[in-house]
């Protein structure tokens, strides 16, 4: 489905459609677009963004406009796209994840689903599906069942047991398995001795979050036979190439698009240039080679 490893991560790259991003972005790999509801979204209470040390807090809370209105305003300009998108999925129980995906299927511009399972399961008192692996395996069954198209999984870094996780993703029927979201974590104001984001809590990404994702990367690519897609902290193309080397296929590159909005083709070019000057011709025989060393 790839041309290339490289992919936008969803939520930092809305639709790809709302401006010029100063790049051809139907060079990337692939496009995943911000996370989509049943319904559309207003969102958390403002401050919703939080710089922190080498990294930003975000609590958007899903802000989105809506499955129904992006099968009817985003699909078409998609179905004019050479770059495969994908439509980050998120819902409150199984049935609204299967809702979503039986409306995303056949729709034409749309060339997979990544079903992000780091949202509270309503009929398992408010936990996130992610940090169980008998709750992550129930969603990602019931997705696999109601589309063709291709199915990513999402993992949540909020677990104890990401592997097992991980396994019972695959082993549901996920054809490929991203890592990661954000970590959870908060920000305080002194002056105010109160939390800085209206939400109280948000999700941490950028380069702060890196070896936590790396080492992730390395774990999980090592327990499933699926492919491994590698997300969090990658700001450069050695980045990148670390996560290809812990096992990741592909990677997914977020938060350092908001300083760089360049930085997806950026890494793009730097893997290639790499792979010429090391005489690679094949990424695959980079992918994992960090375990066998
Ligand atoms: C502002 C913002 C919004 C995000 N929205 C979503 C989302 O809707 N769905 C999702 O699965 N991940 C979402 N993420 C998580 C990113 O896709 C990514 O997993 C995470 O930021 C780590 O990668 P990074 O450090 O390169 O940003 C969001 C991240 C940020 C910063």
């Amino acid at each position: 489905m790839l041309g290339n490893p490289v992919m936008t991560a969803s939520g930092t790259f809305g639709y790809g459609t709302e401006e010029d991003h100063g790049f051809d972005i139907q060079a990337l790999g692939a496009i995943v677009c911000k996370g989509t509801t049943l319904k559309s979204r207003d969102g958390n209470p403002q401050p919703r963004l939080v710089e922190t040390a080498g990294g930003i807090l975000n609590s958007i809370g899903l802000e989105n406009i809506g499955v129904d209105a992006l099968i009817k305003e985003k699909a078409p300009v998609w179905s004019g796209w050479k770059v495969p998108v994908i439509v980050n999925i998120a819902g409150e129980t199984v049935d609204e994840y299967t809702r979503l995906a039986e409306k995303l299927e056949g729709v034409a511009g749309i060339s997979g689903i990544e079903v992000n399972i780091s949202c509270p399961n309503l009929a398992a008192g408010g936990a996130e599906f992610g940090t169980d692996p008998d709750s992550a395996a129930e969603v990602t069954s019931a997705v696999r069942k109601a589309t063709s198209m291709p199915v990513l999984v999402k993992l949540t870094p909020n677990t104890g047991n990401i592997t097992g996780v991980a396994q019972a993703v695959a082993g549901a029927g996920a054809d490929a398995i991203s890592l990661i979201n954000t970590i959870k974590g908060m920000a305080l104001d002194i002056a105010g001795r109160r939390p800085v984001l209206g939400n109280v809590s948000g999700g941490l990404s950028g380069p702060a979050i890196k070896p936590v994702a790396l080492y992730m990367v390395y774990e999980v690519a090592k327990a499933v036979d699926v492919p491994v897609i590698g997300c969090g902290g990658i700001t450069t193309a050695g980045d990148a190439i670390e996560f290809i080397m812990a096992g990741a296929s592909a990677v997914q590159v977020g938060t350092v698009g908001f300083s760089n909005p360049r930085a997806p083709l950026d890494i793009l070019e730097g893997i290639q240039q790499f792979m010429k000057e090391e005489g690679i011709d094949n990424l695959t025989s980079l992918v994992g080679t960090a375990r066998s060393a």
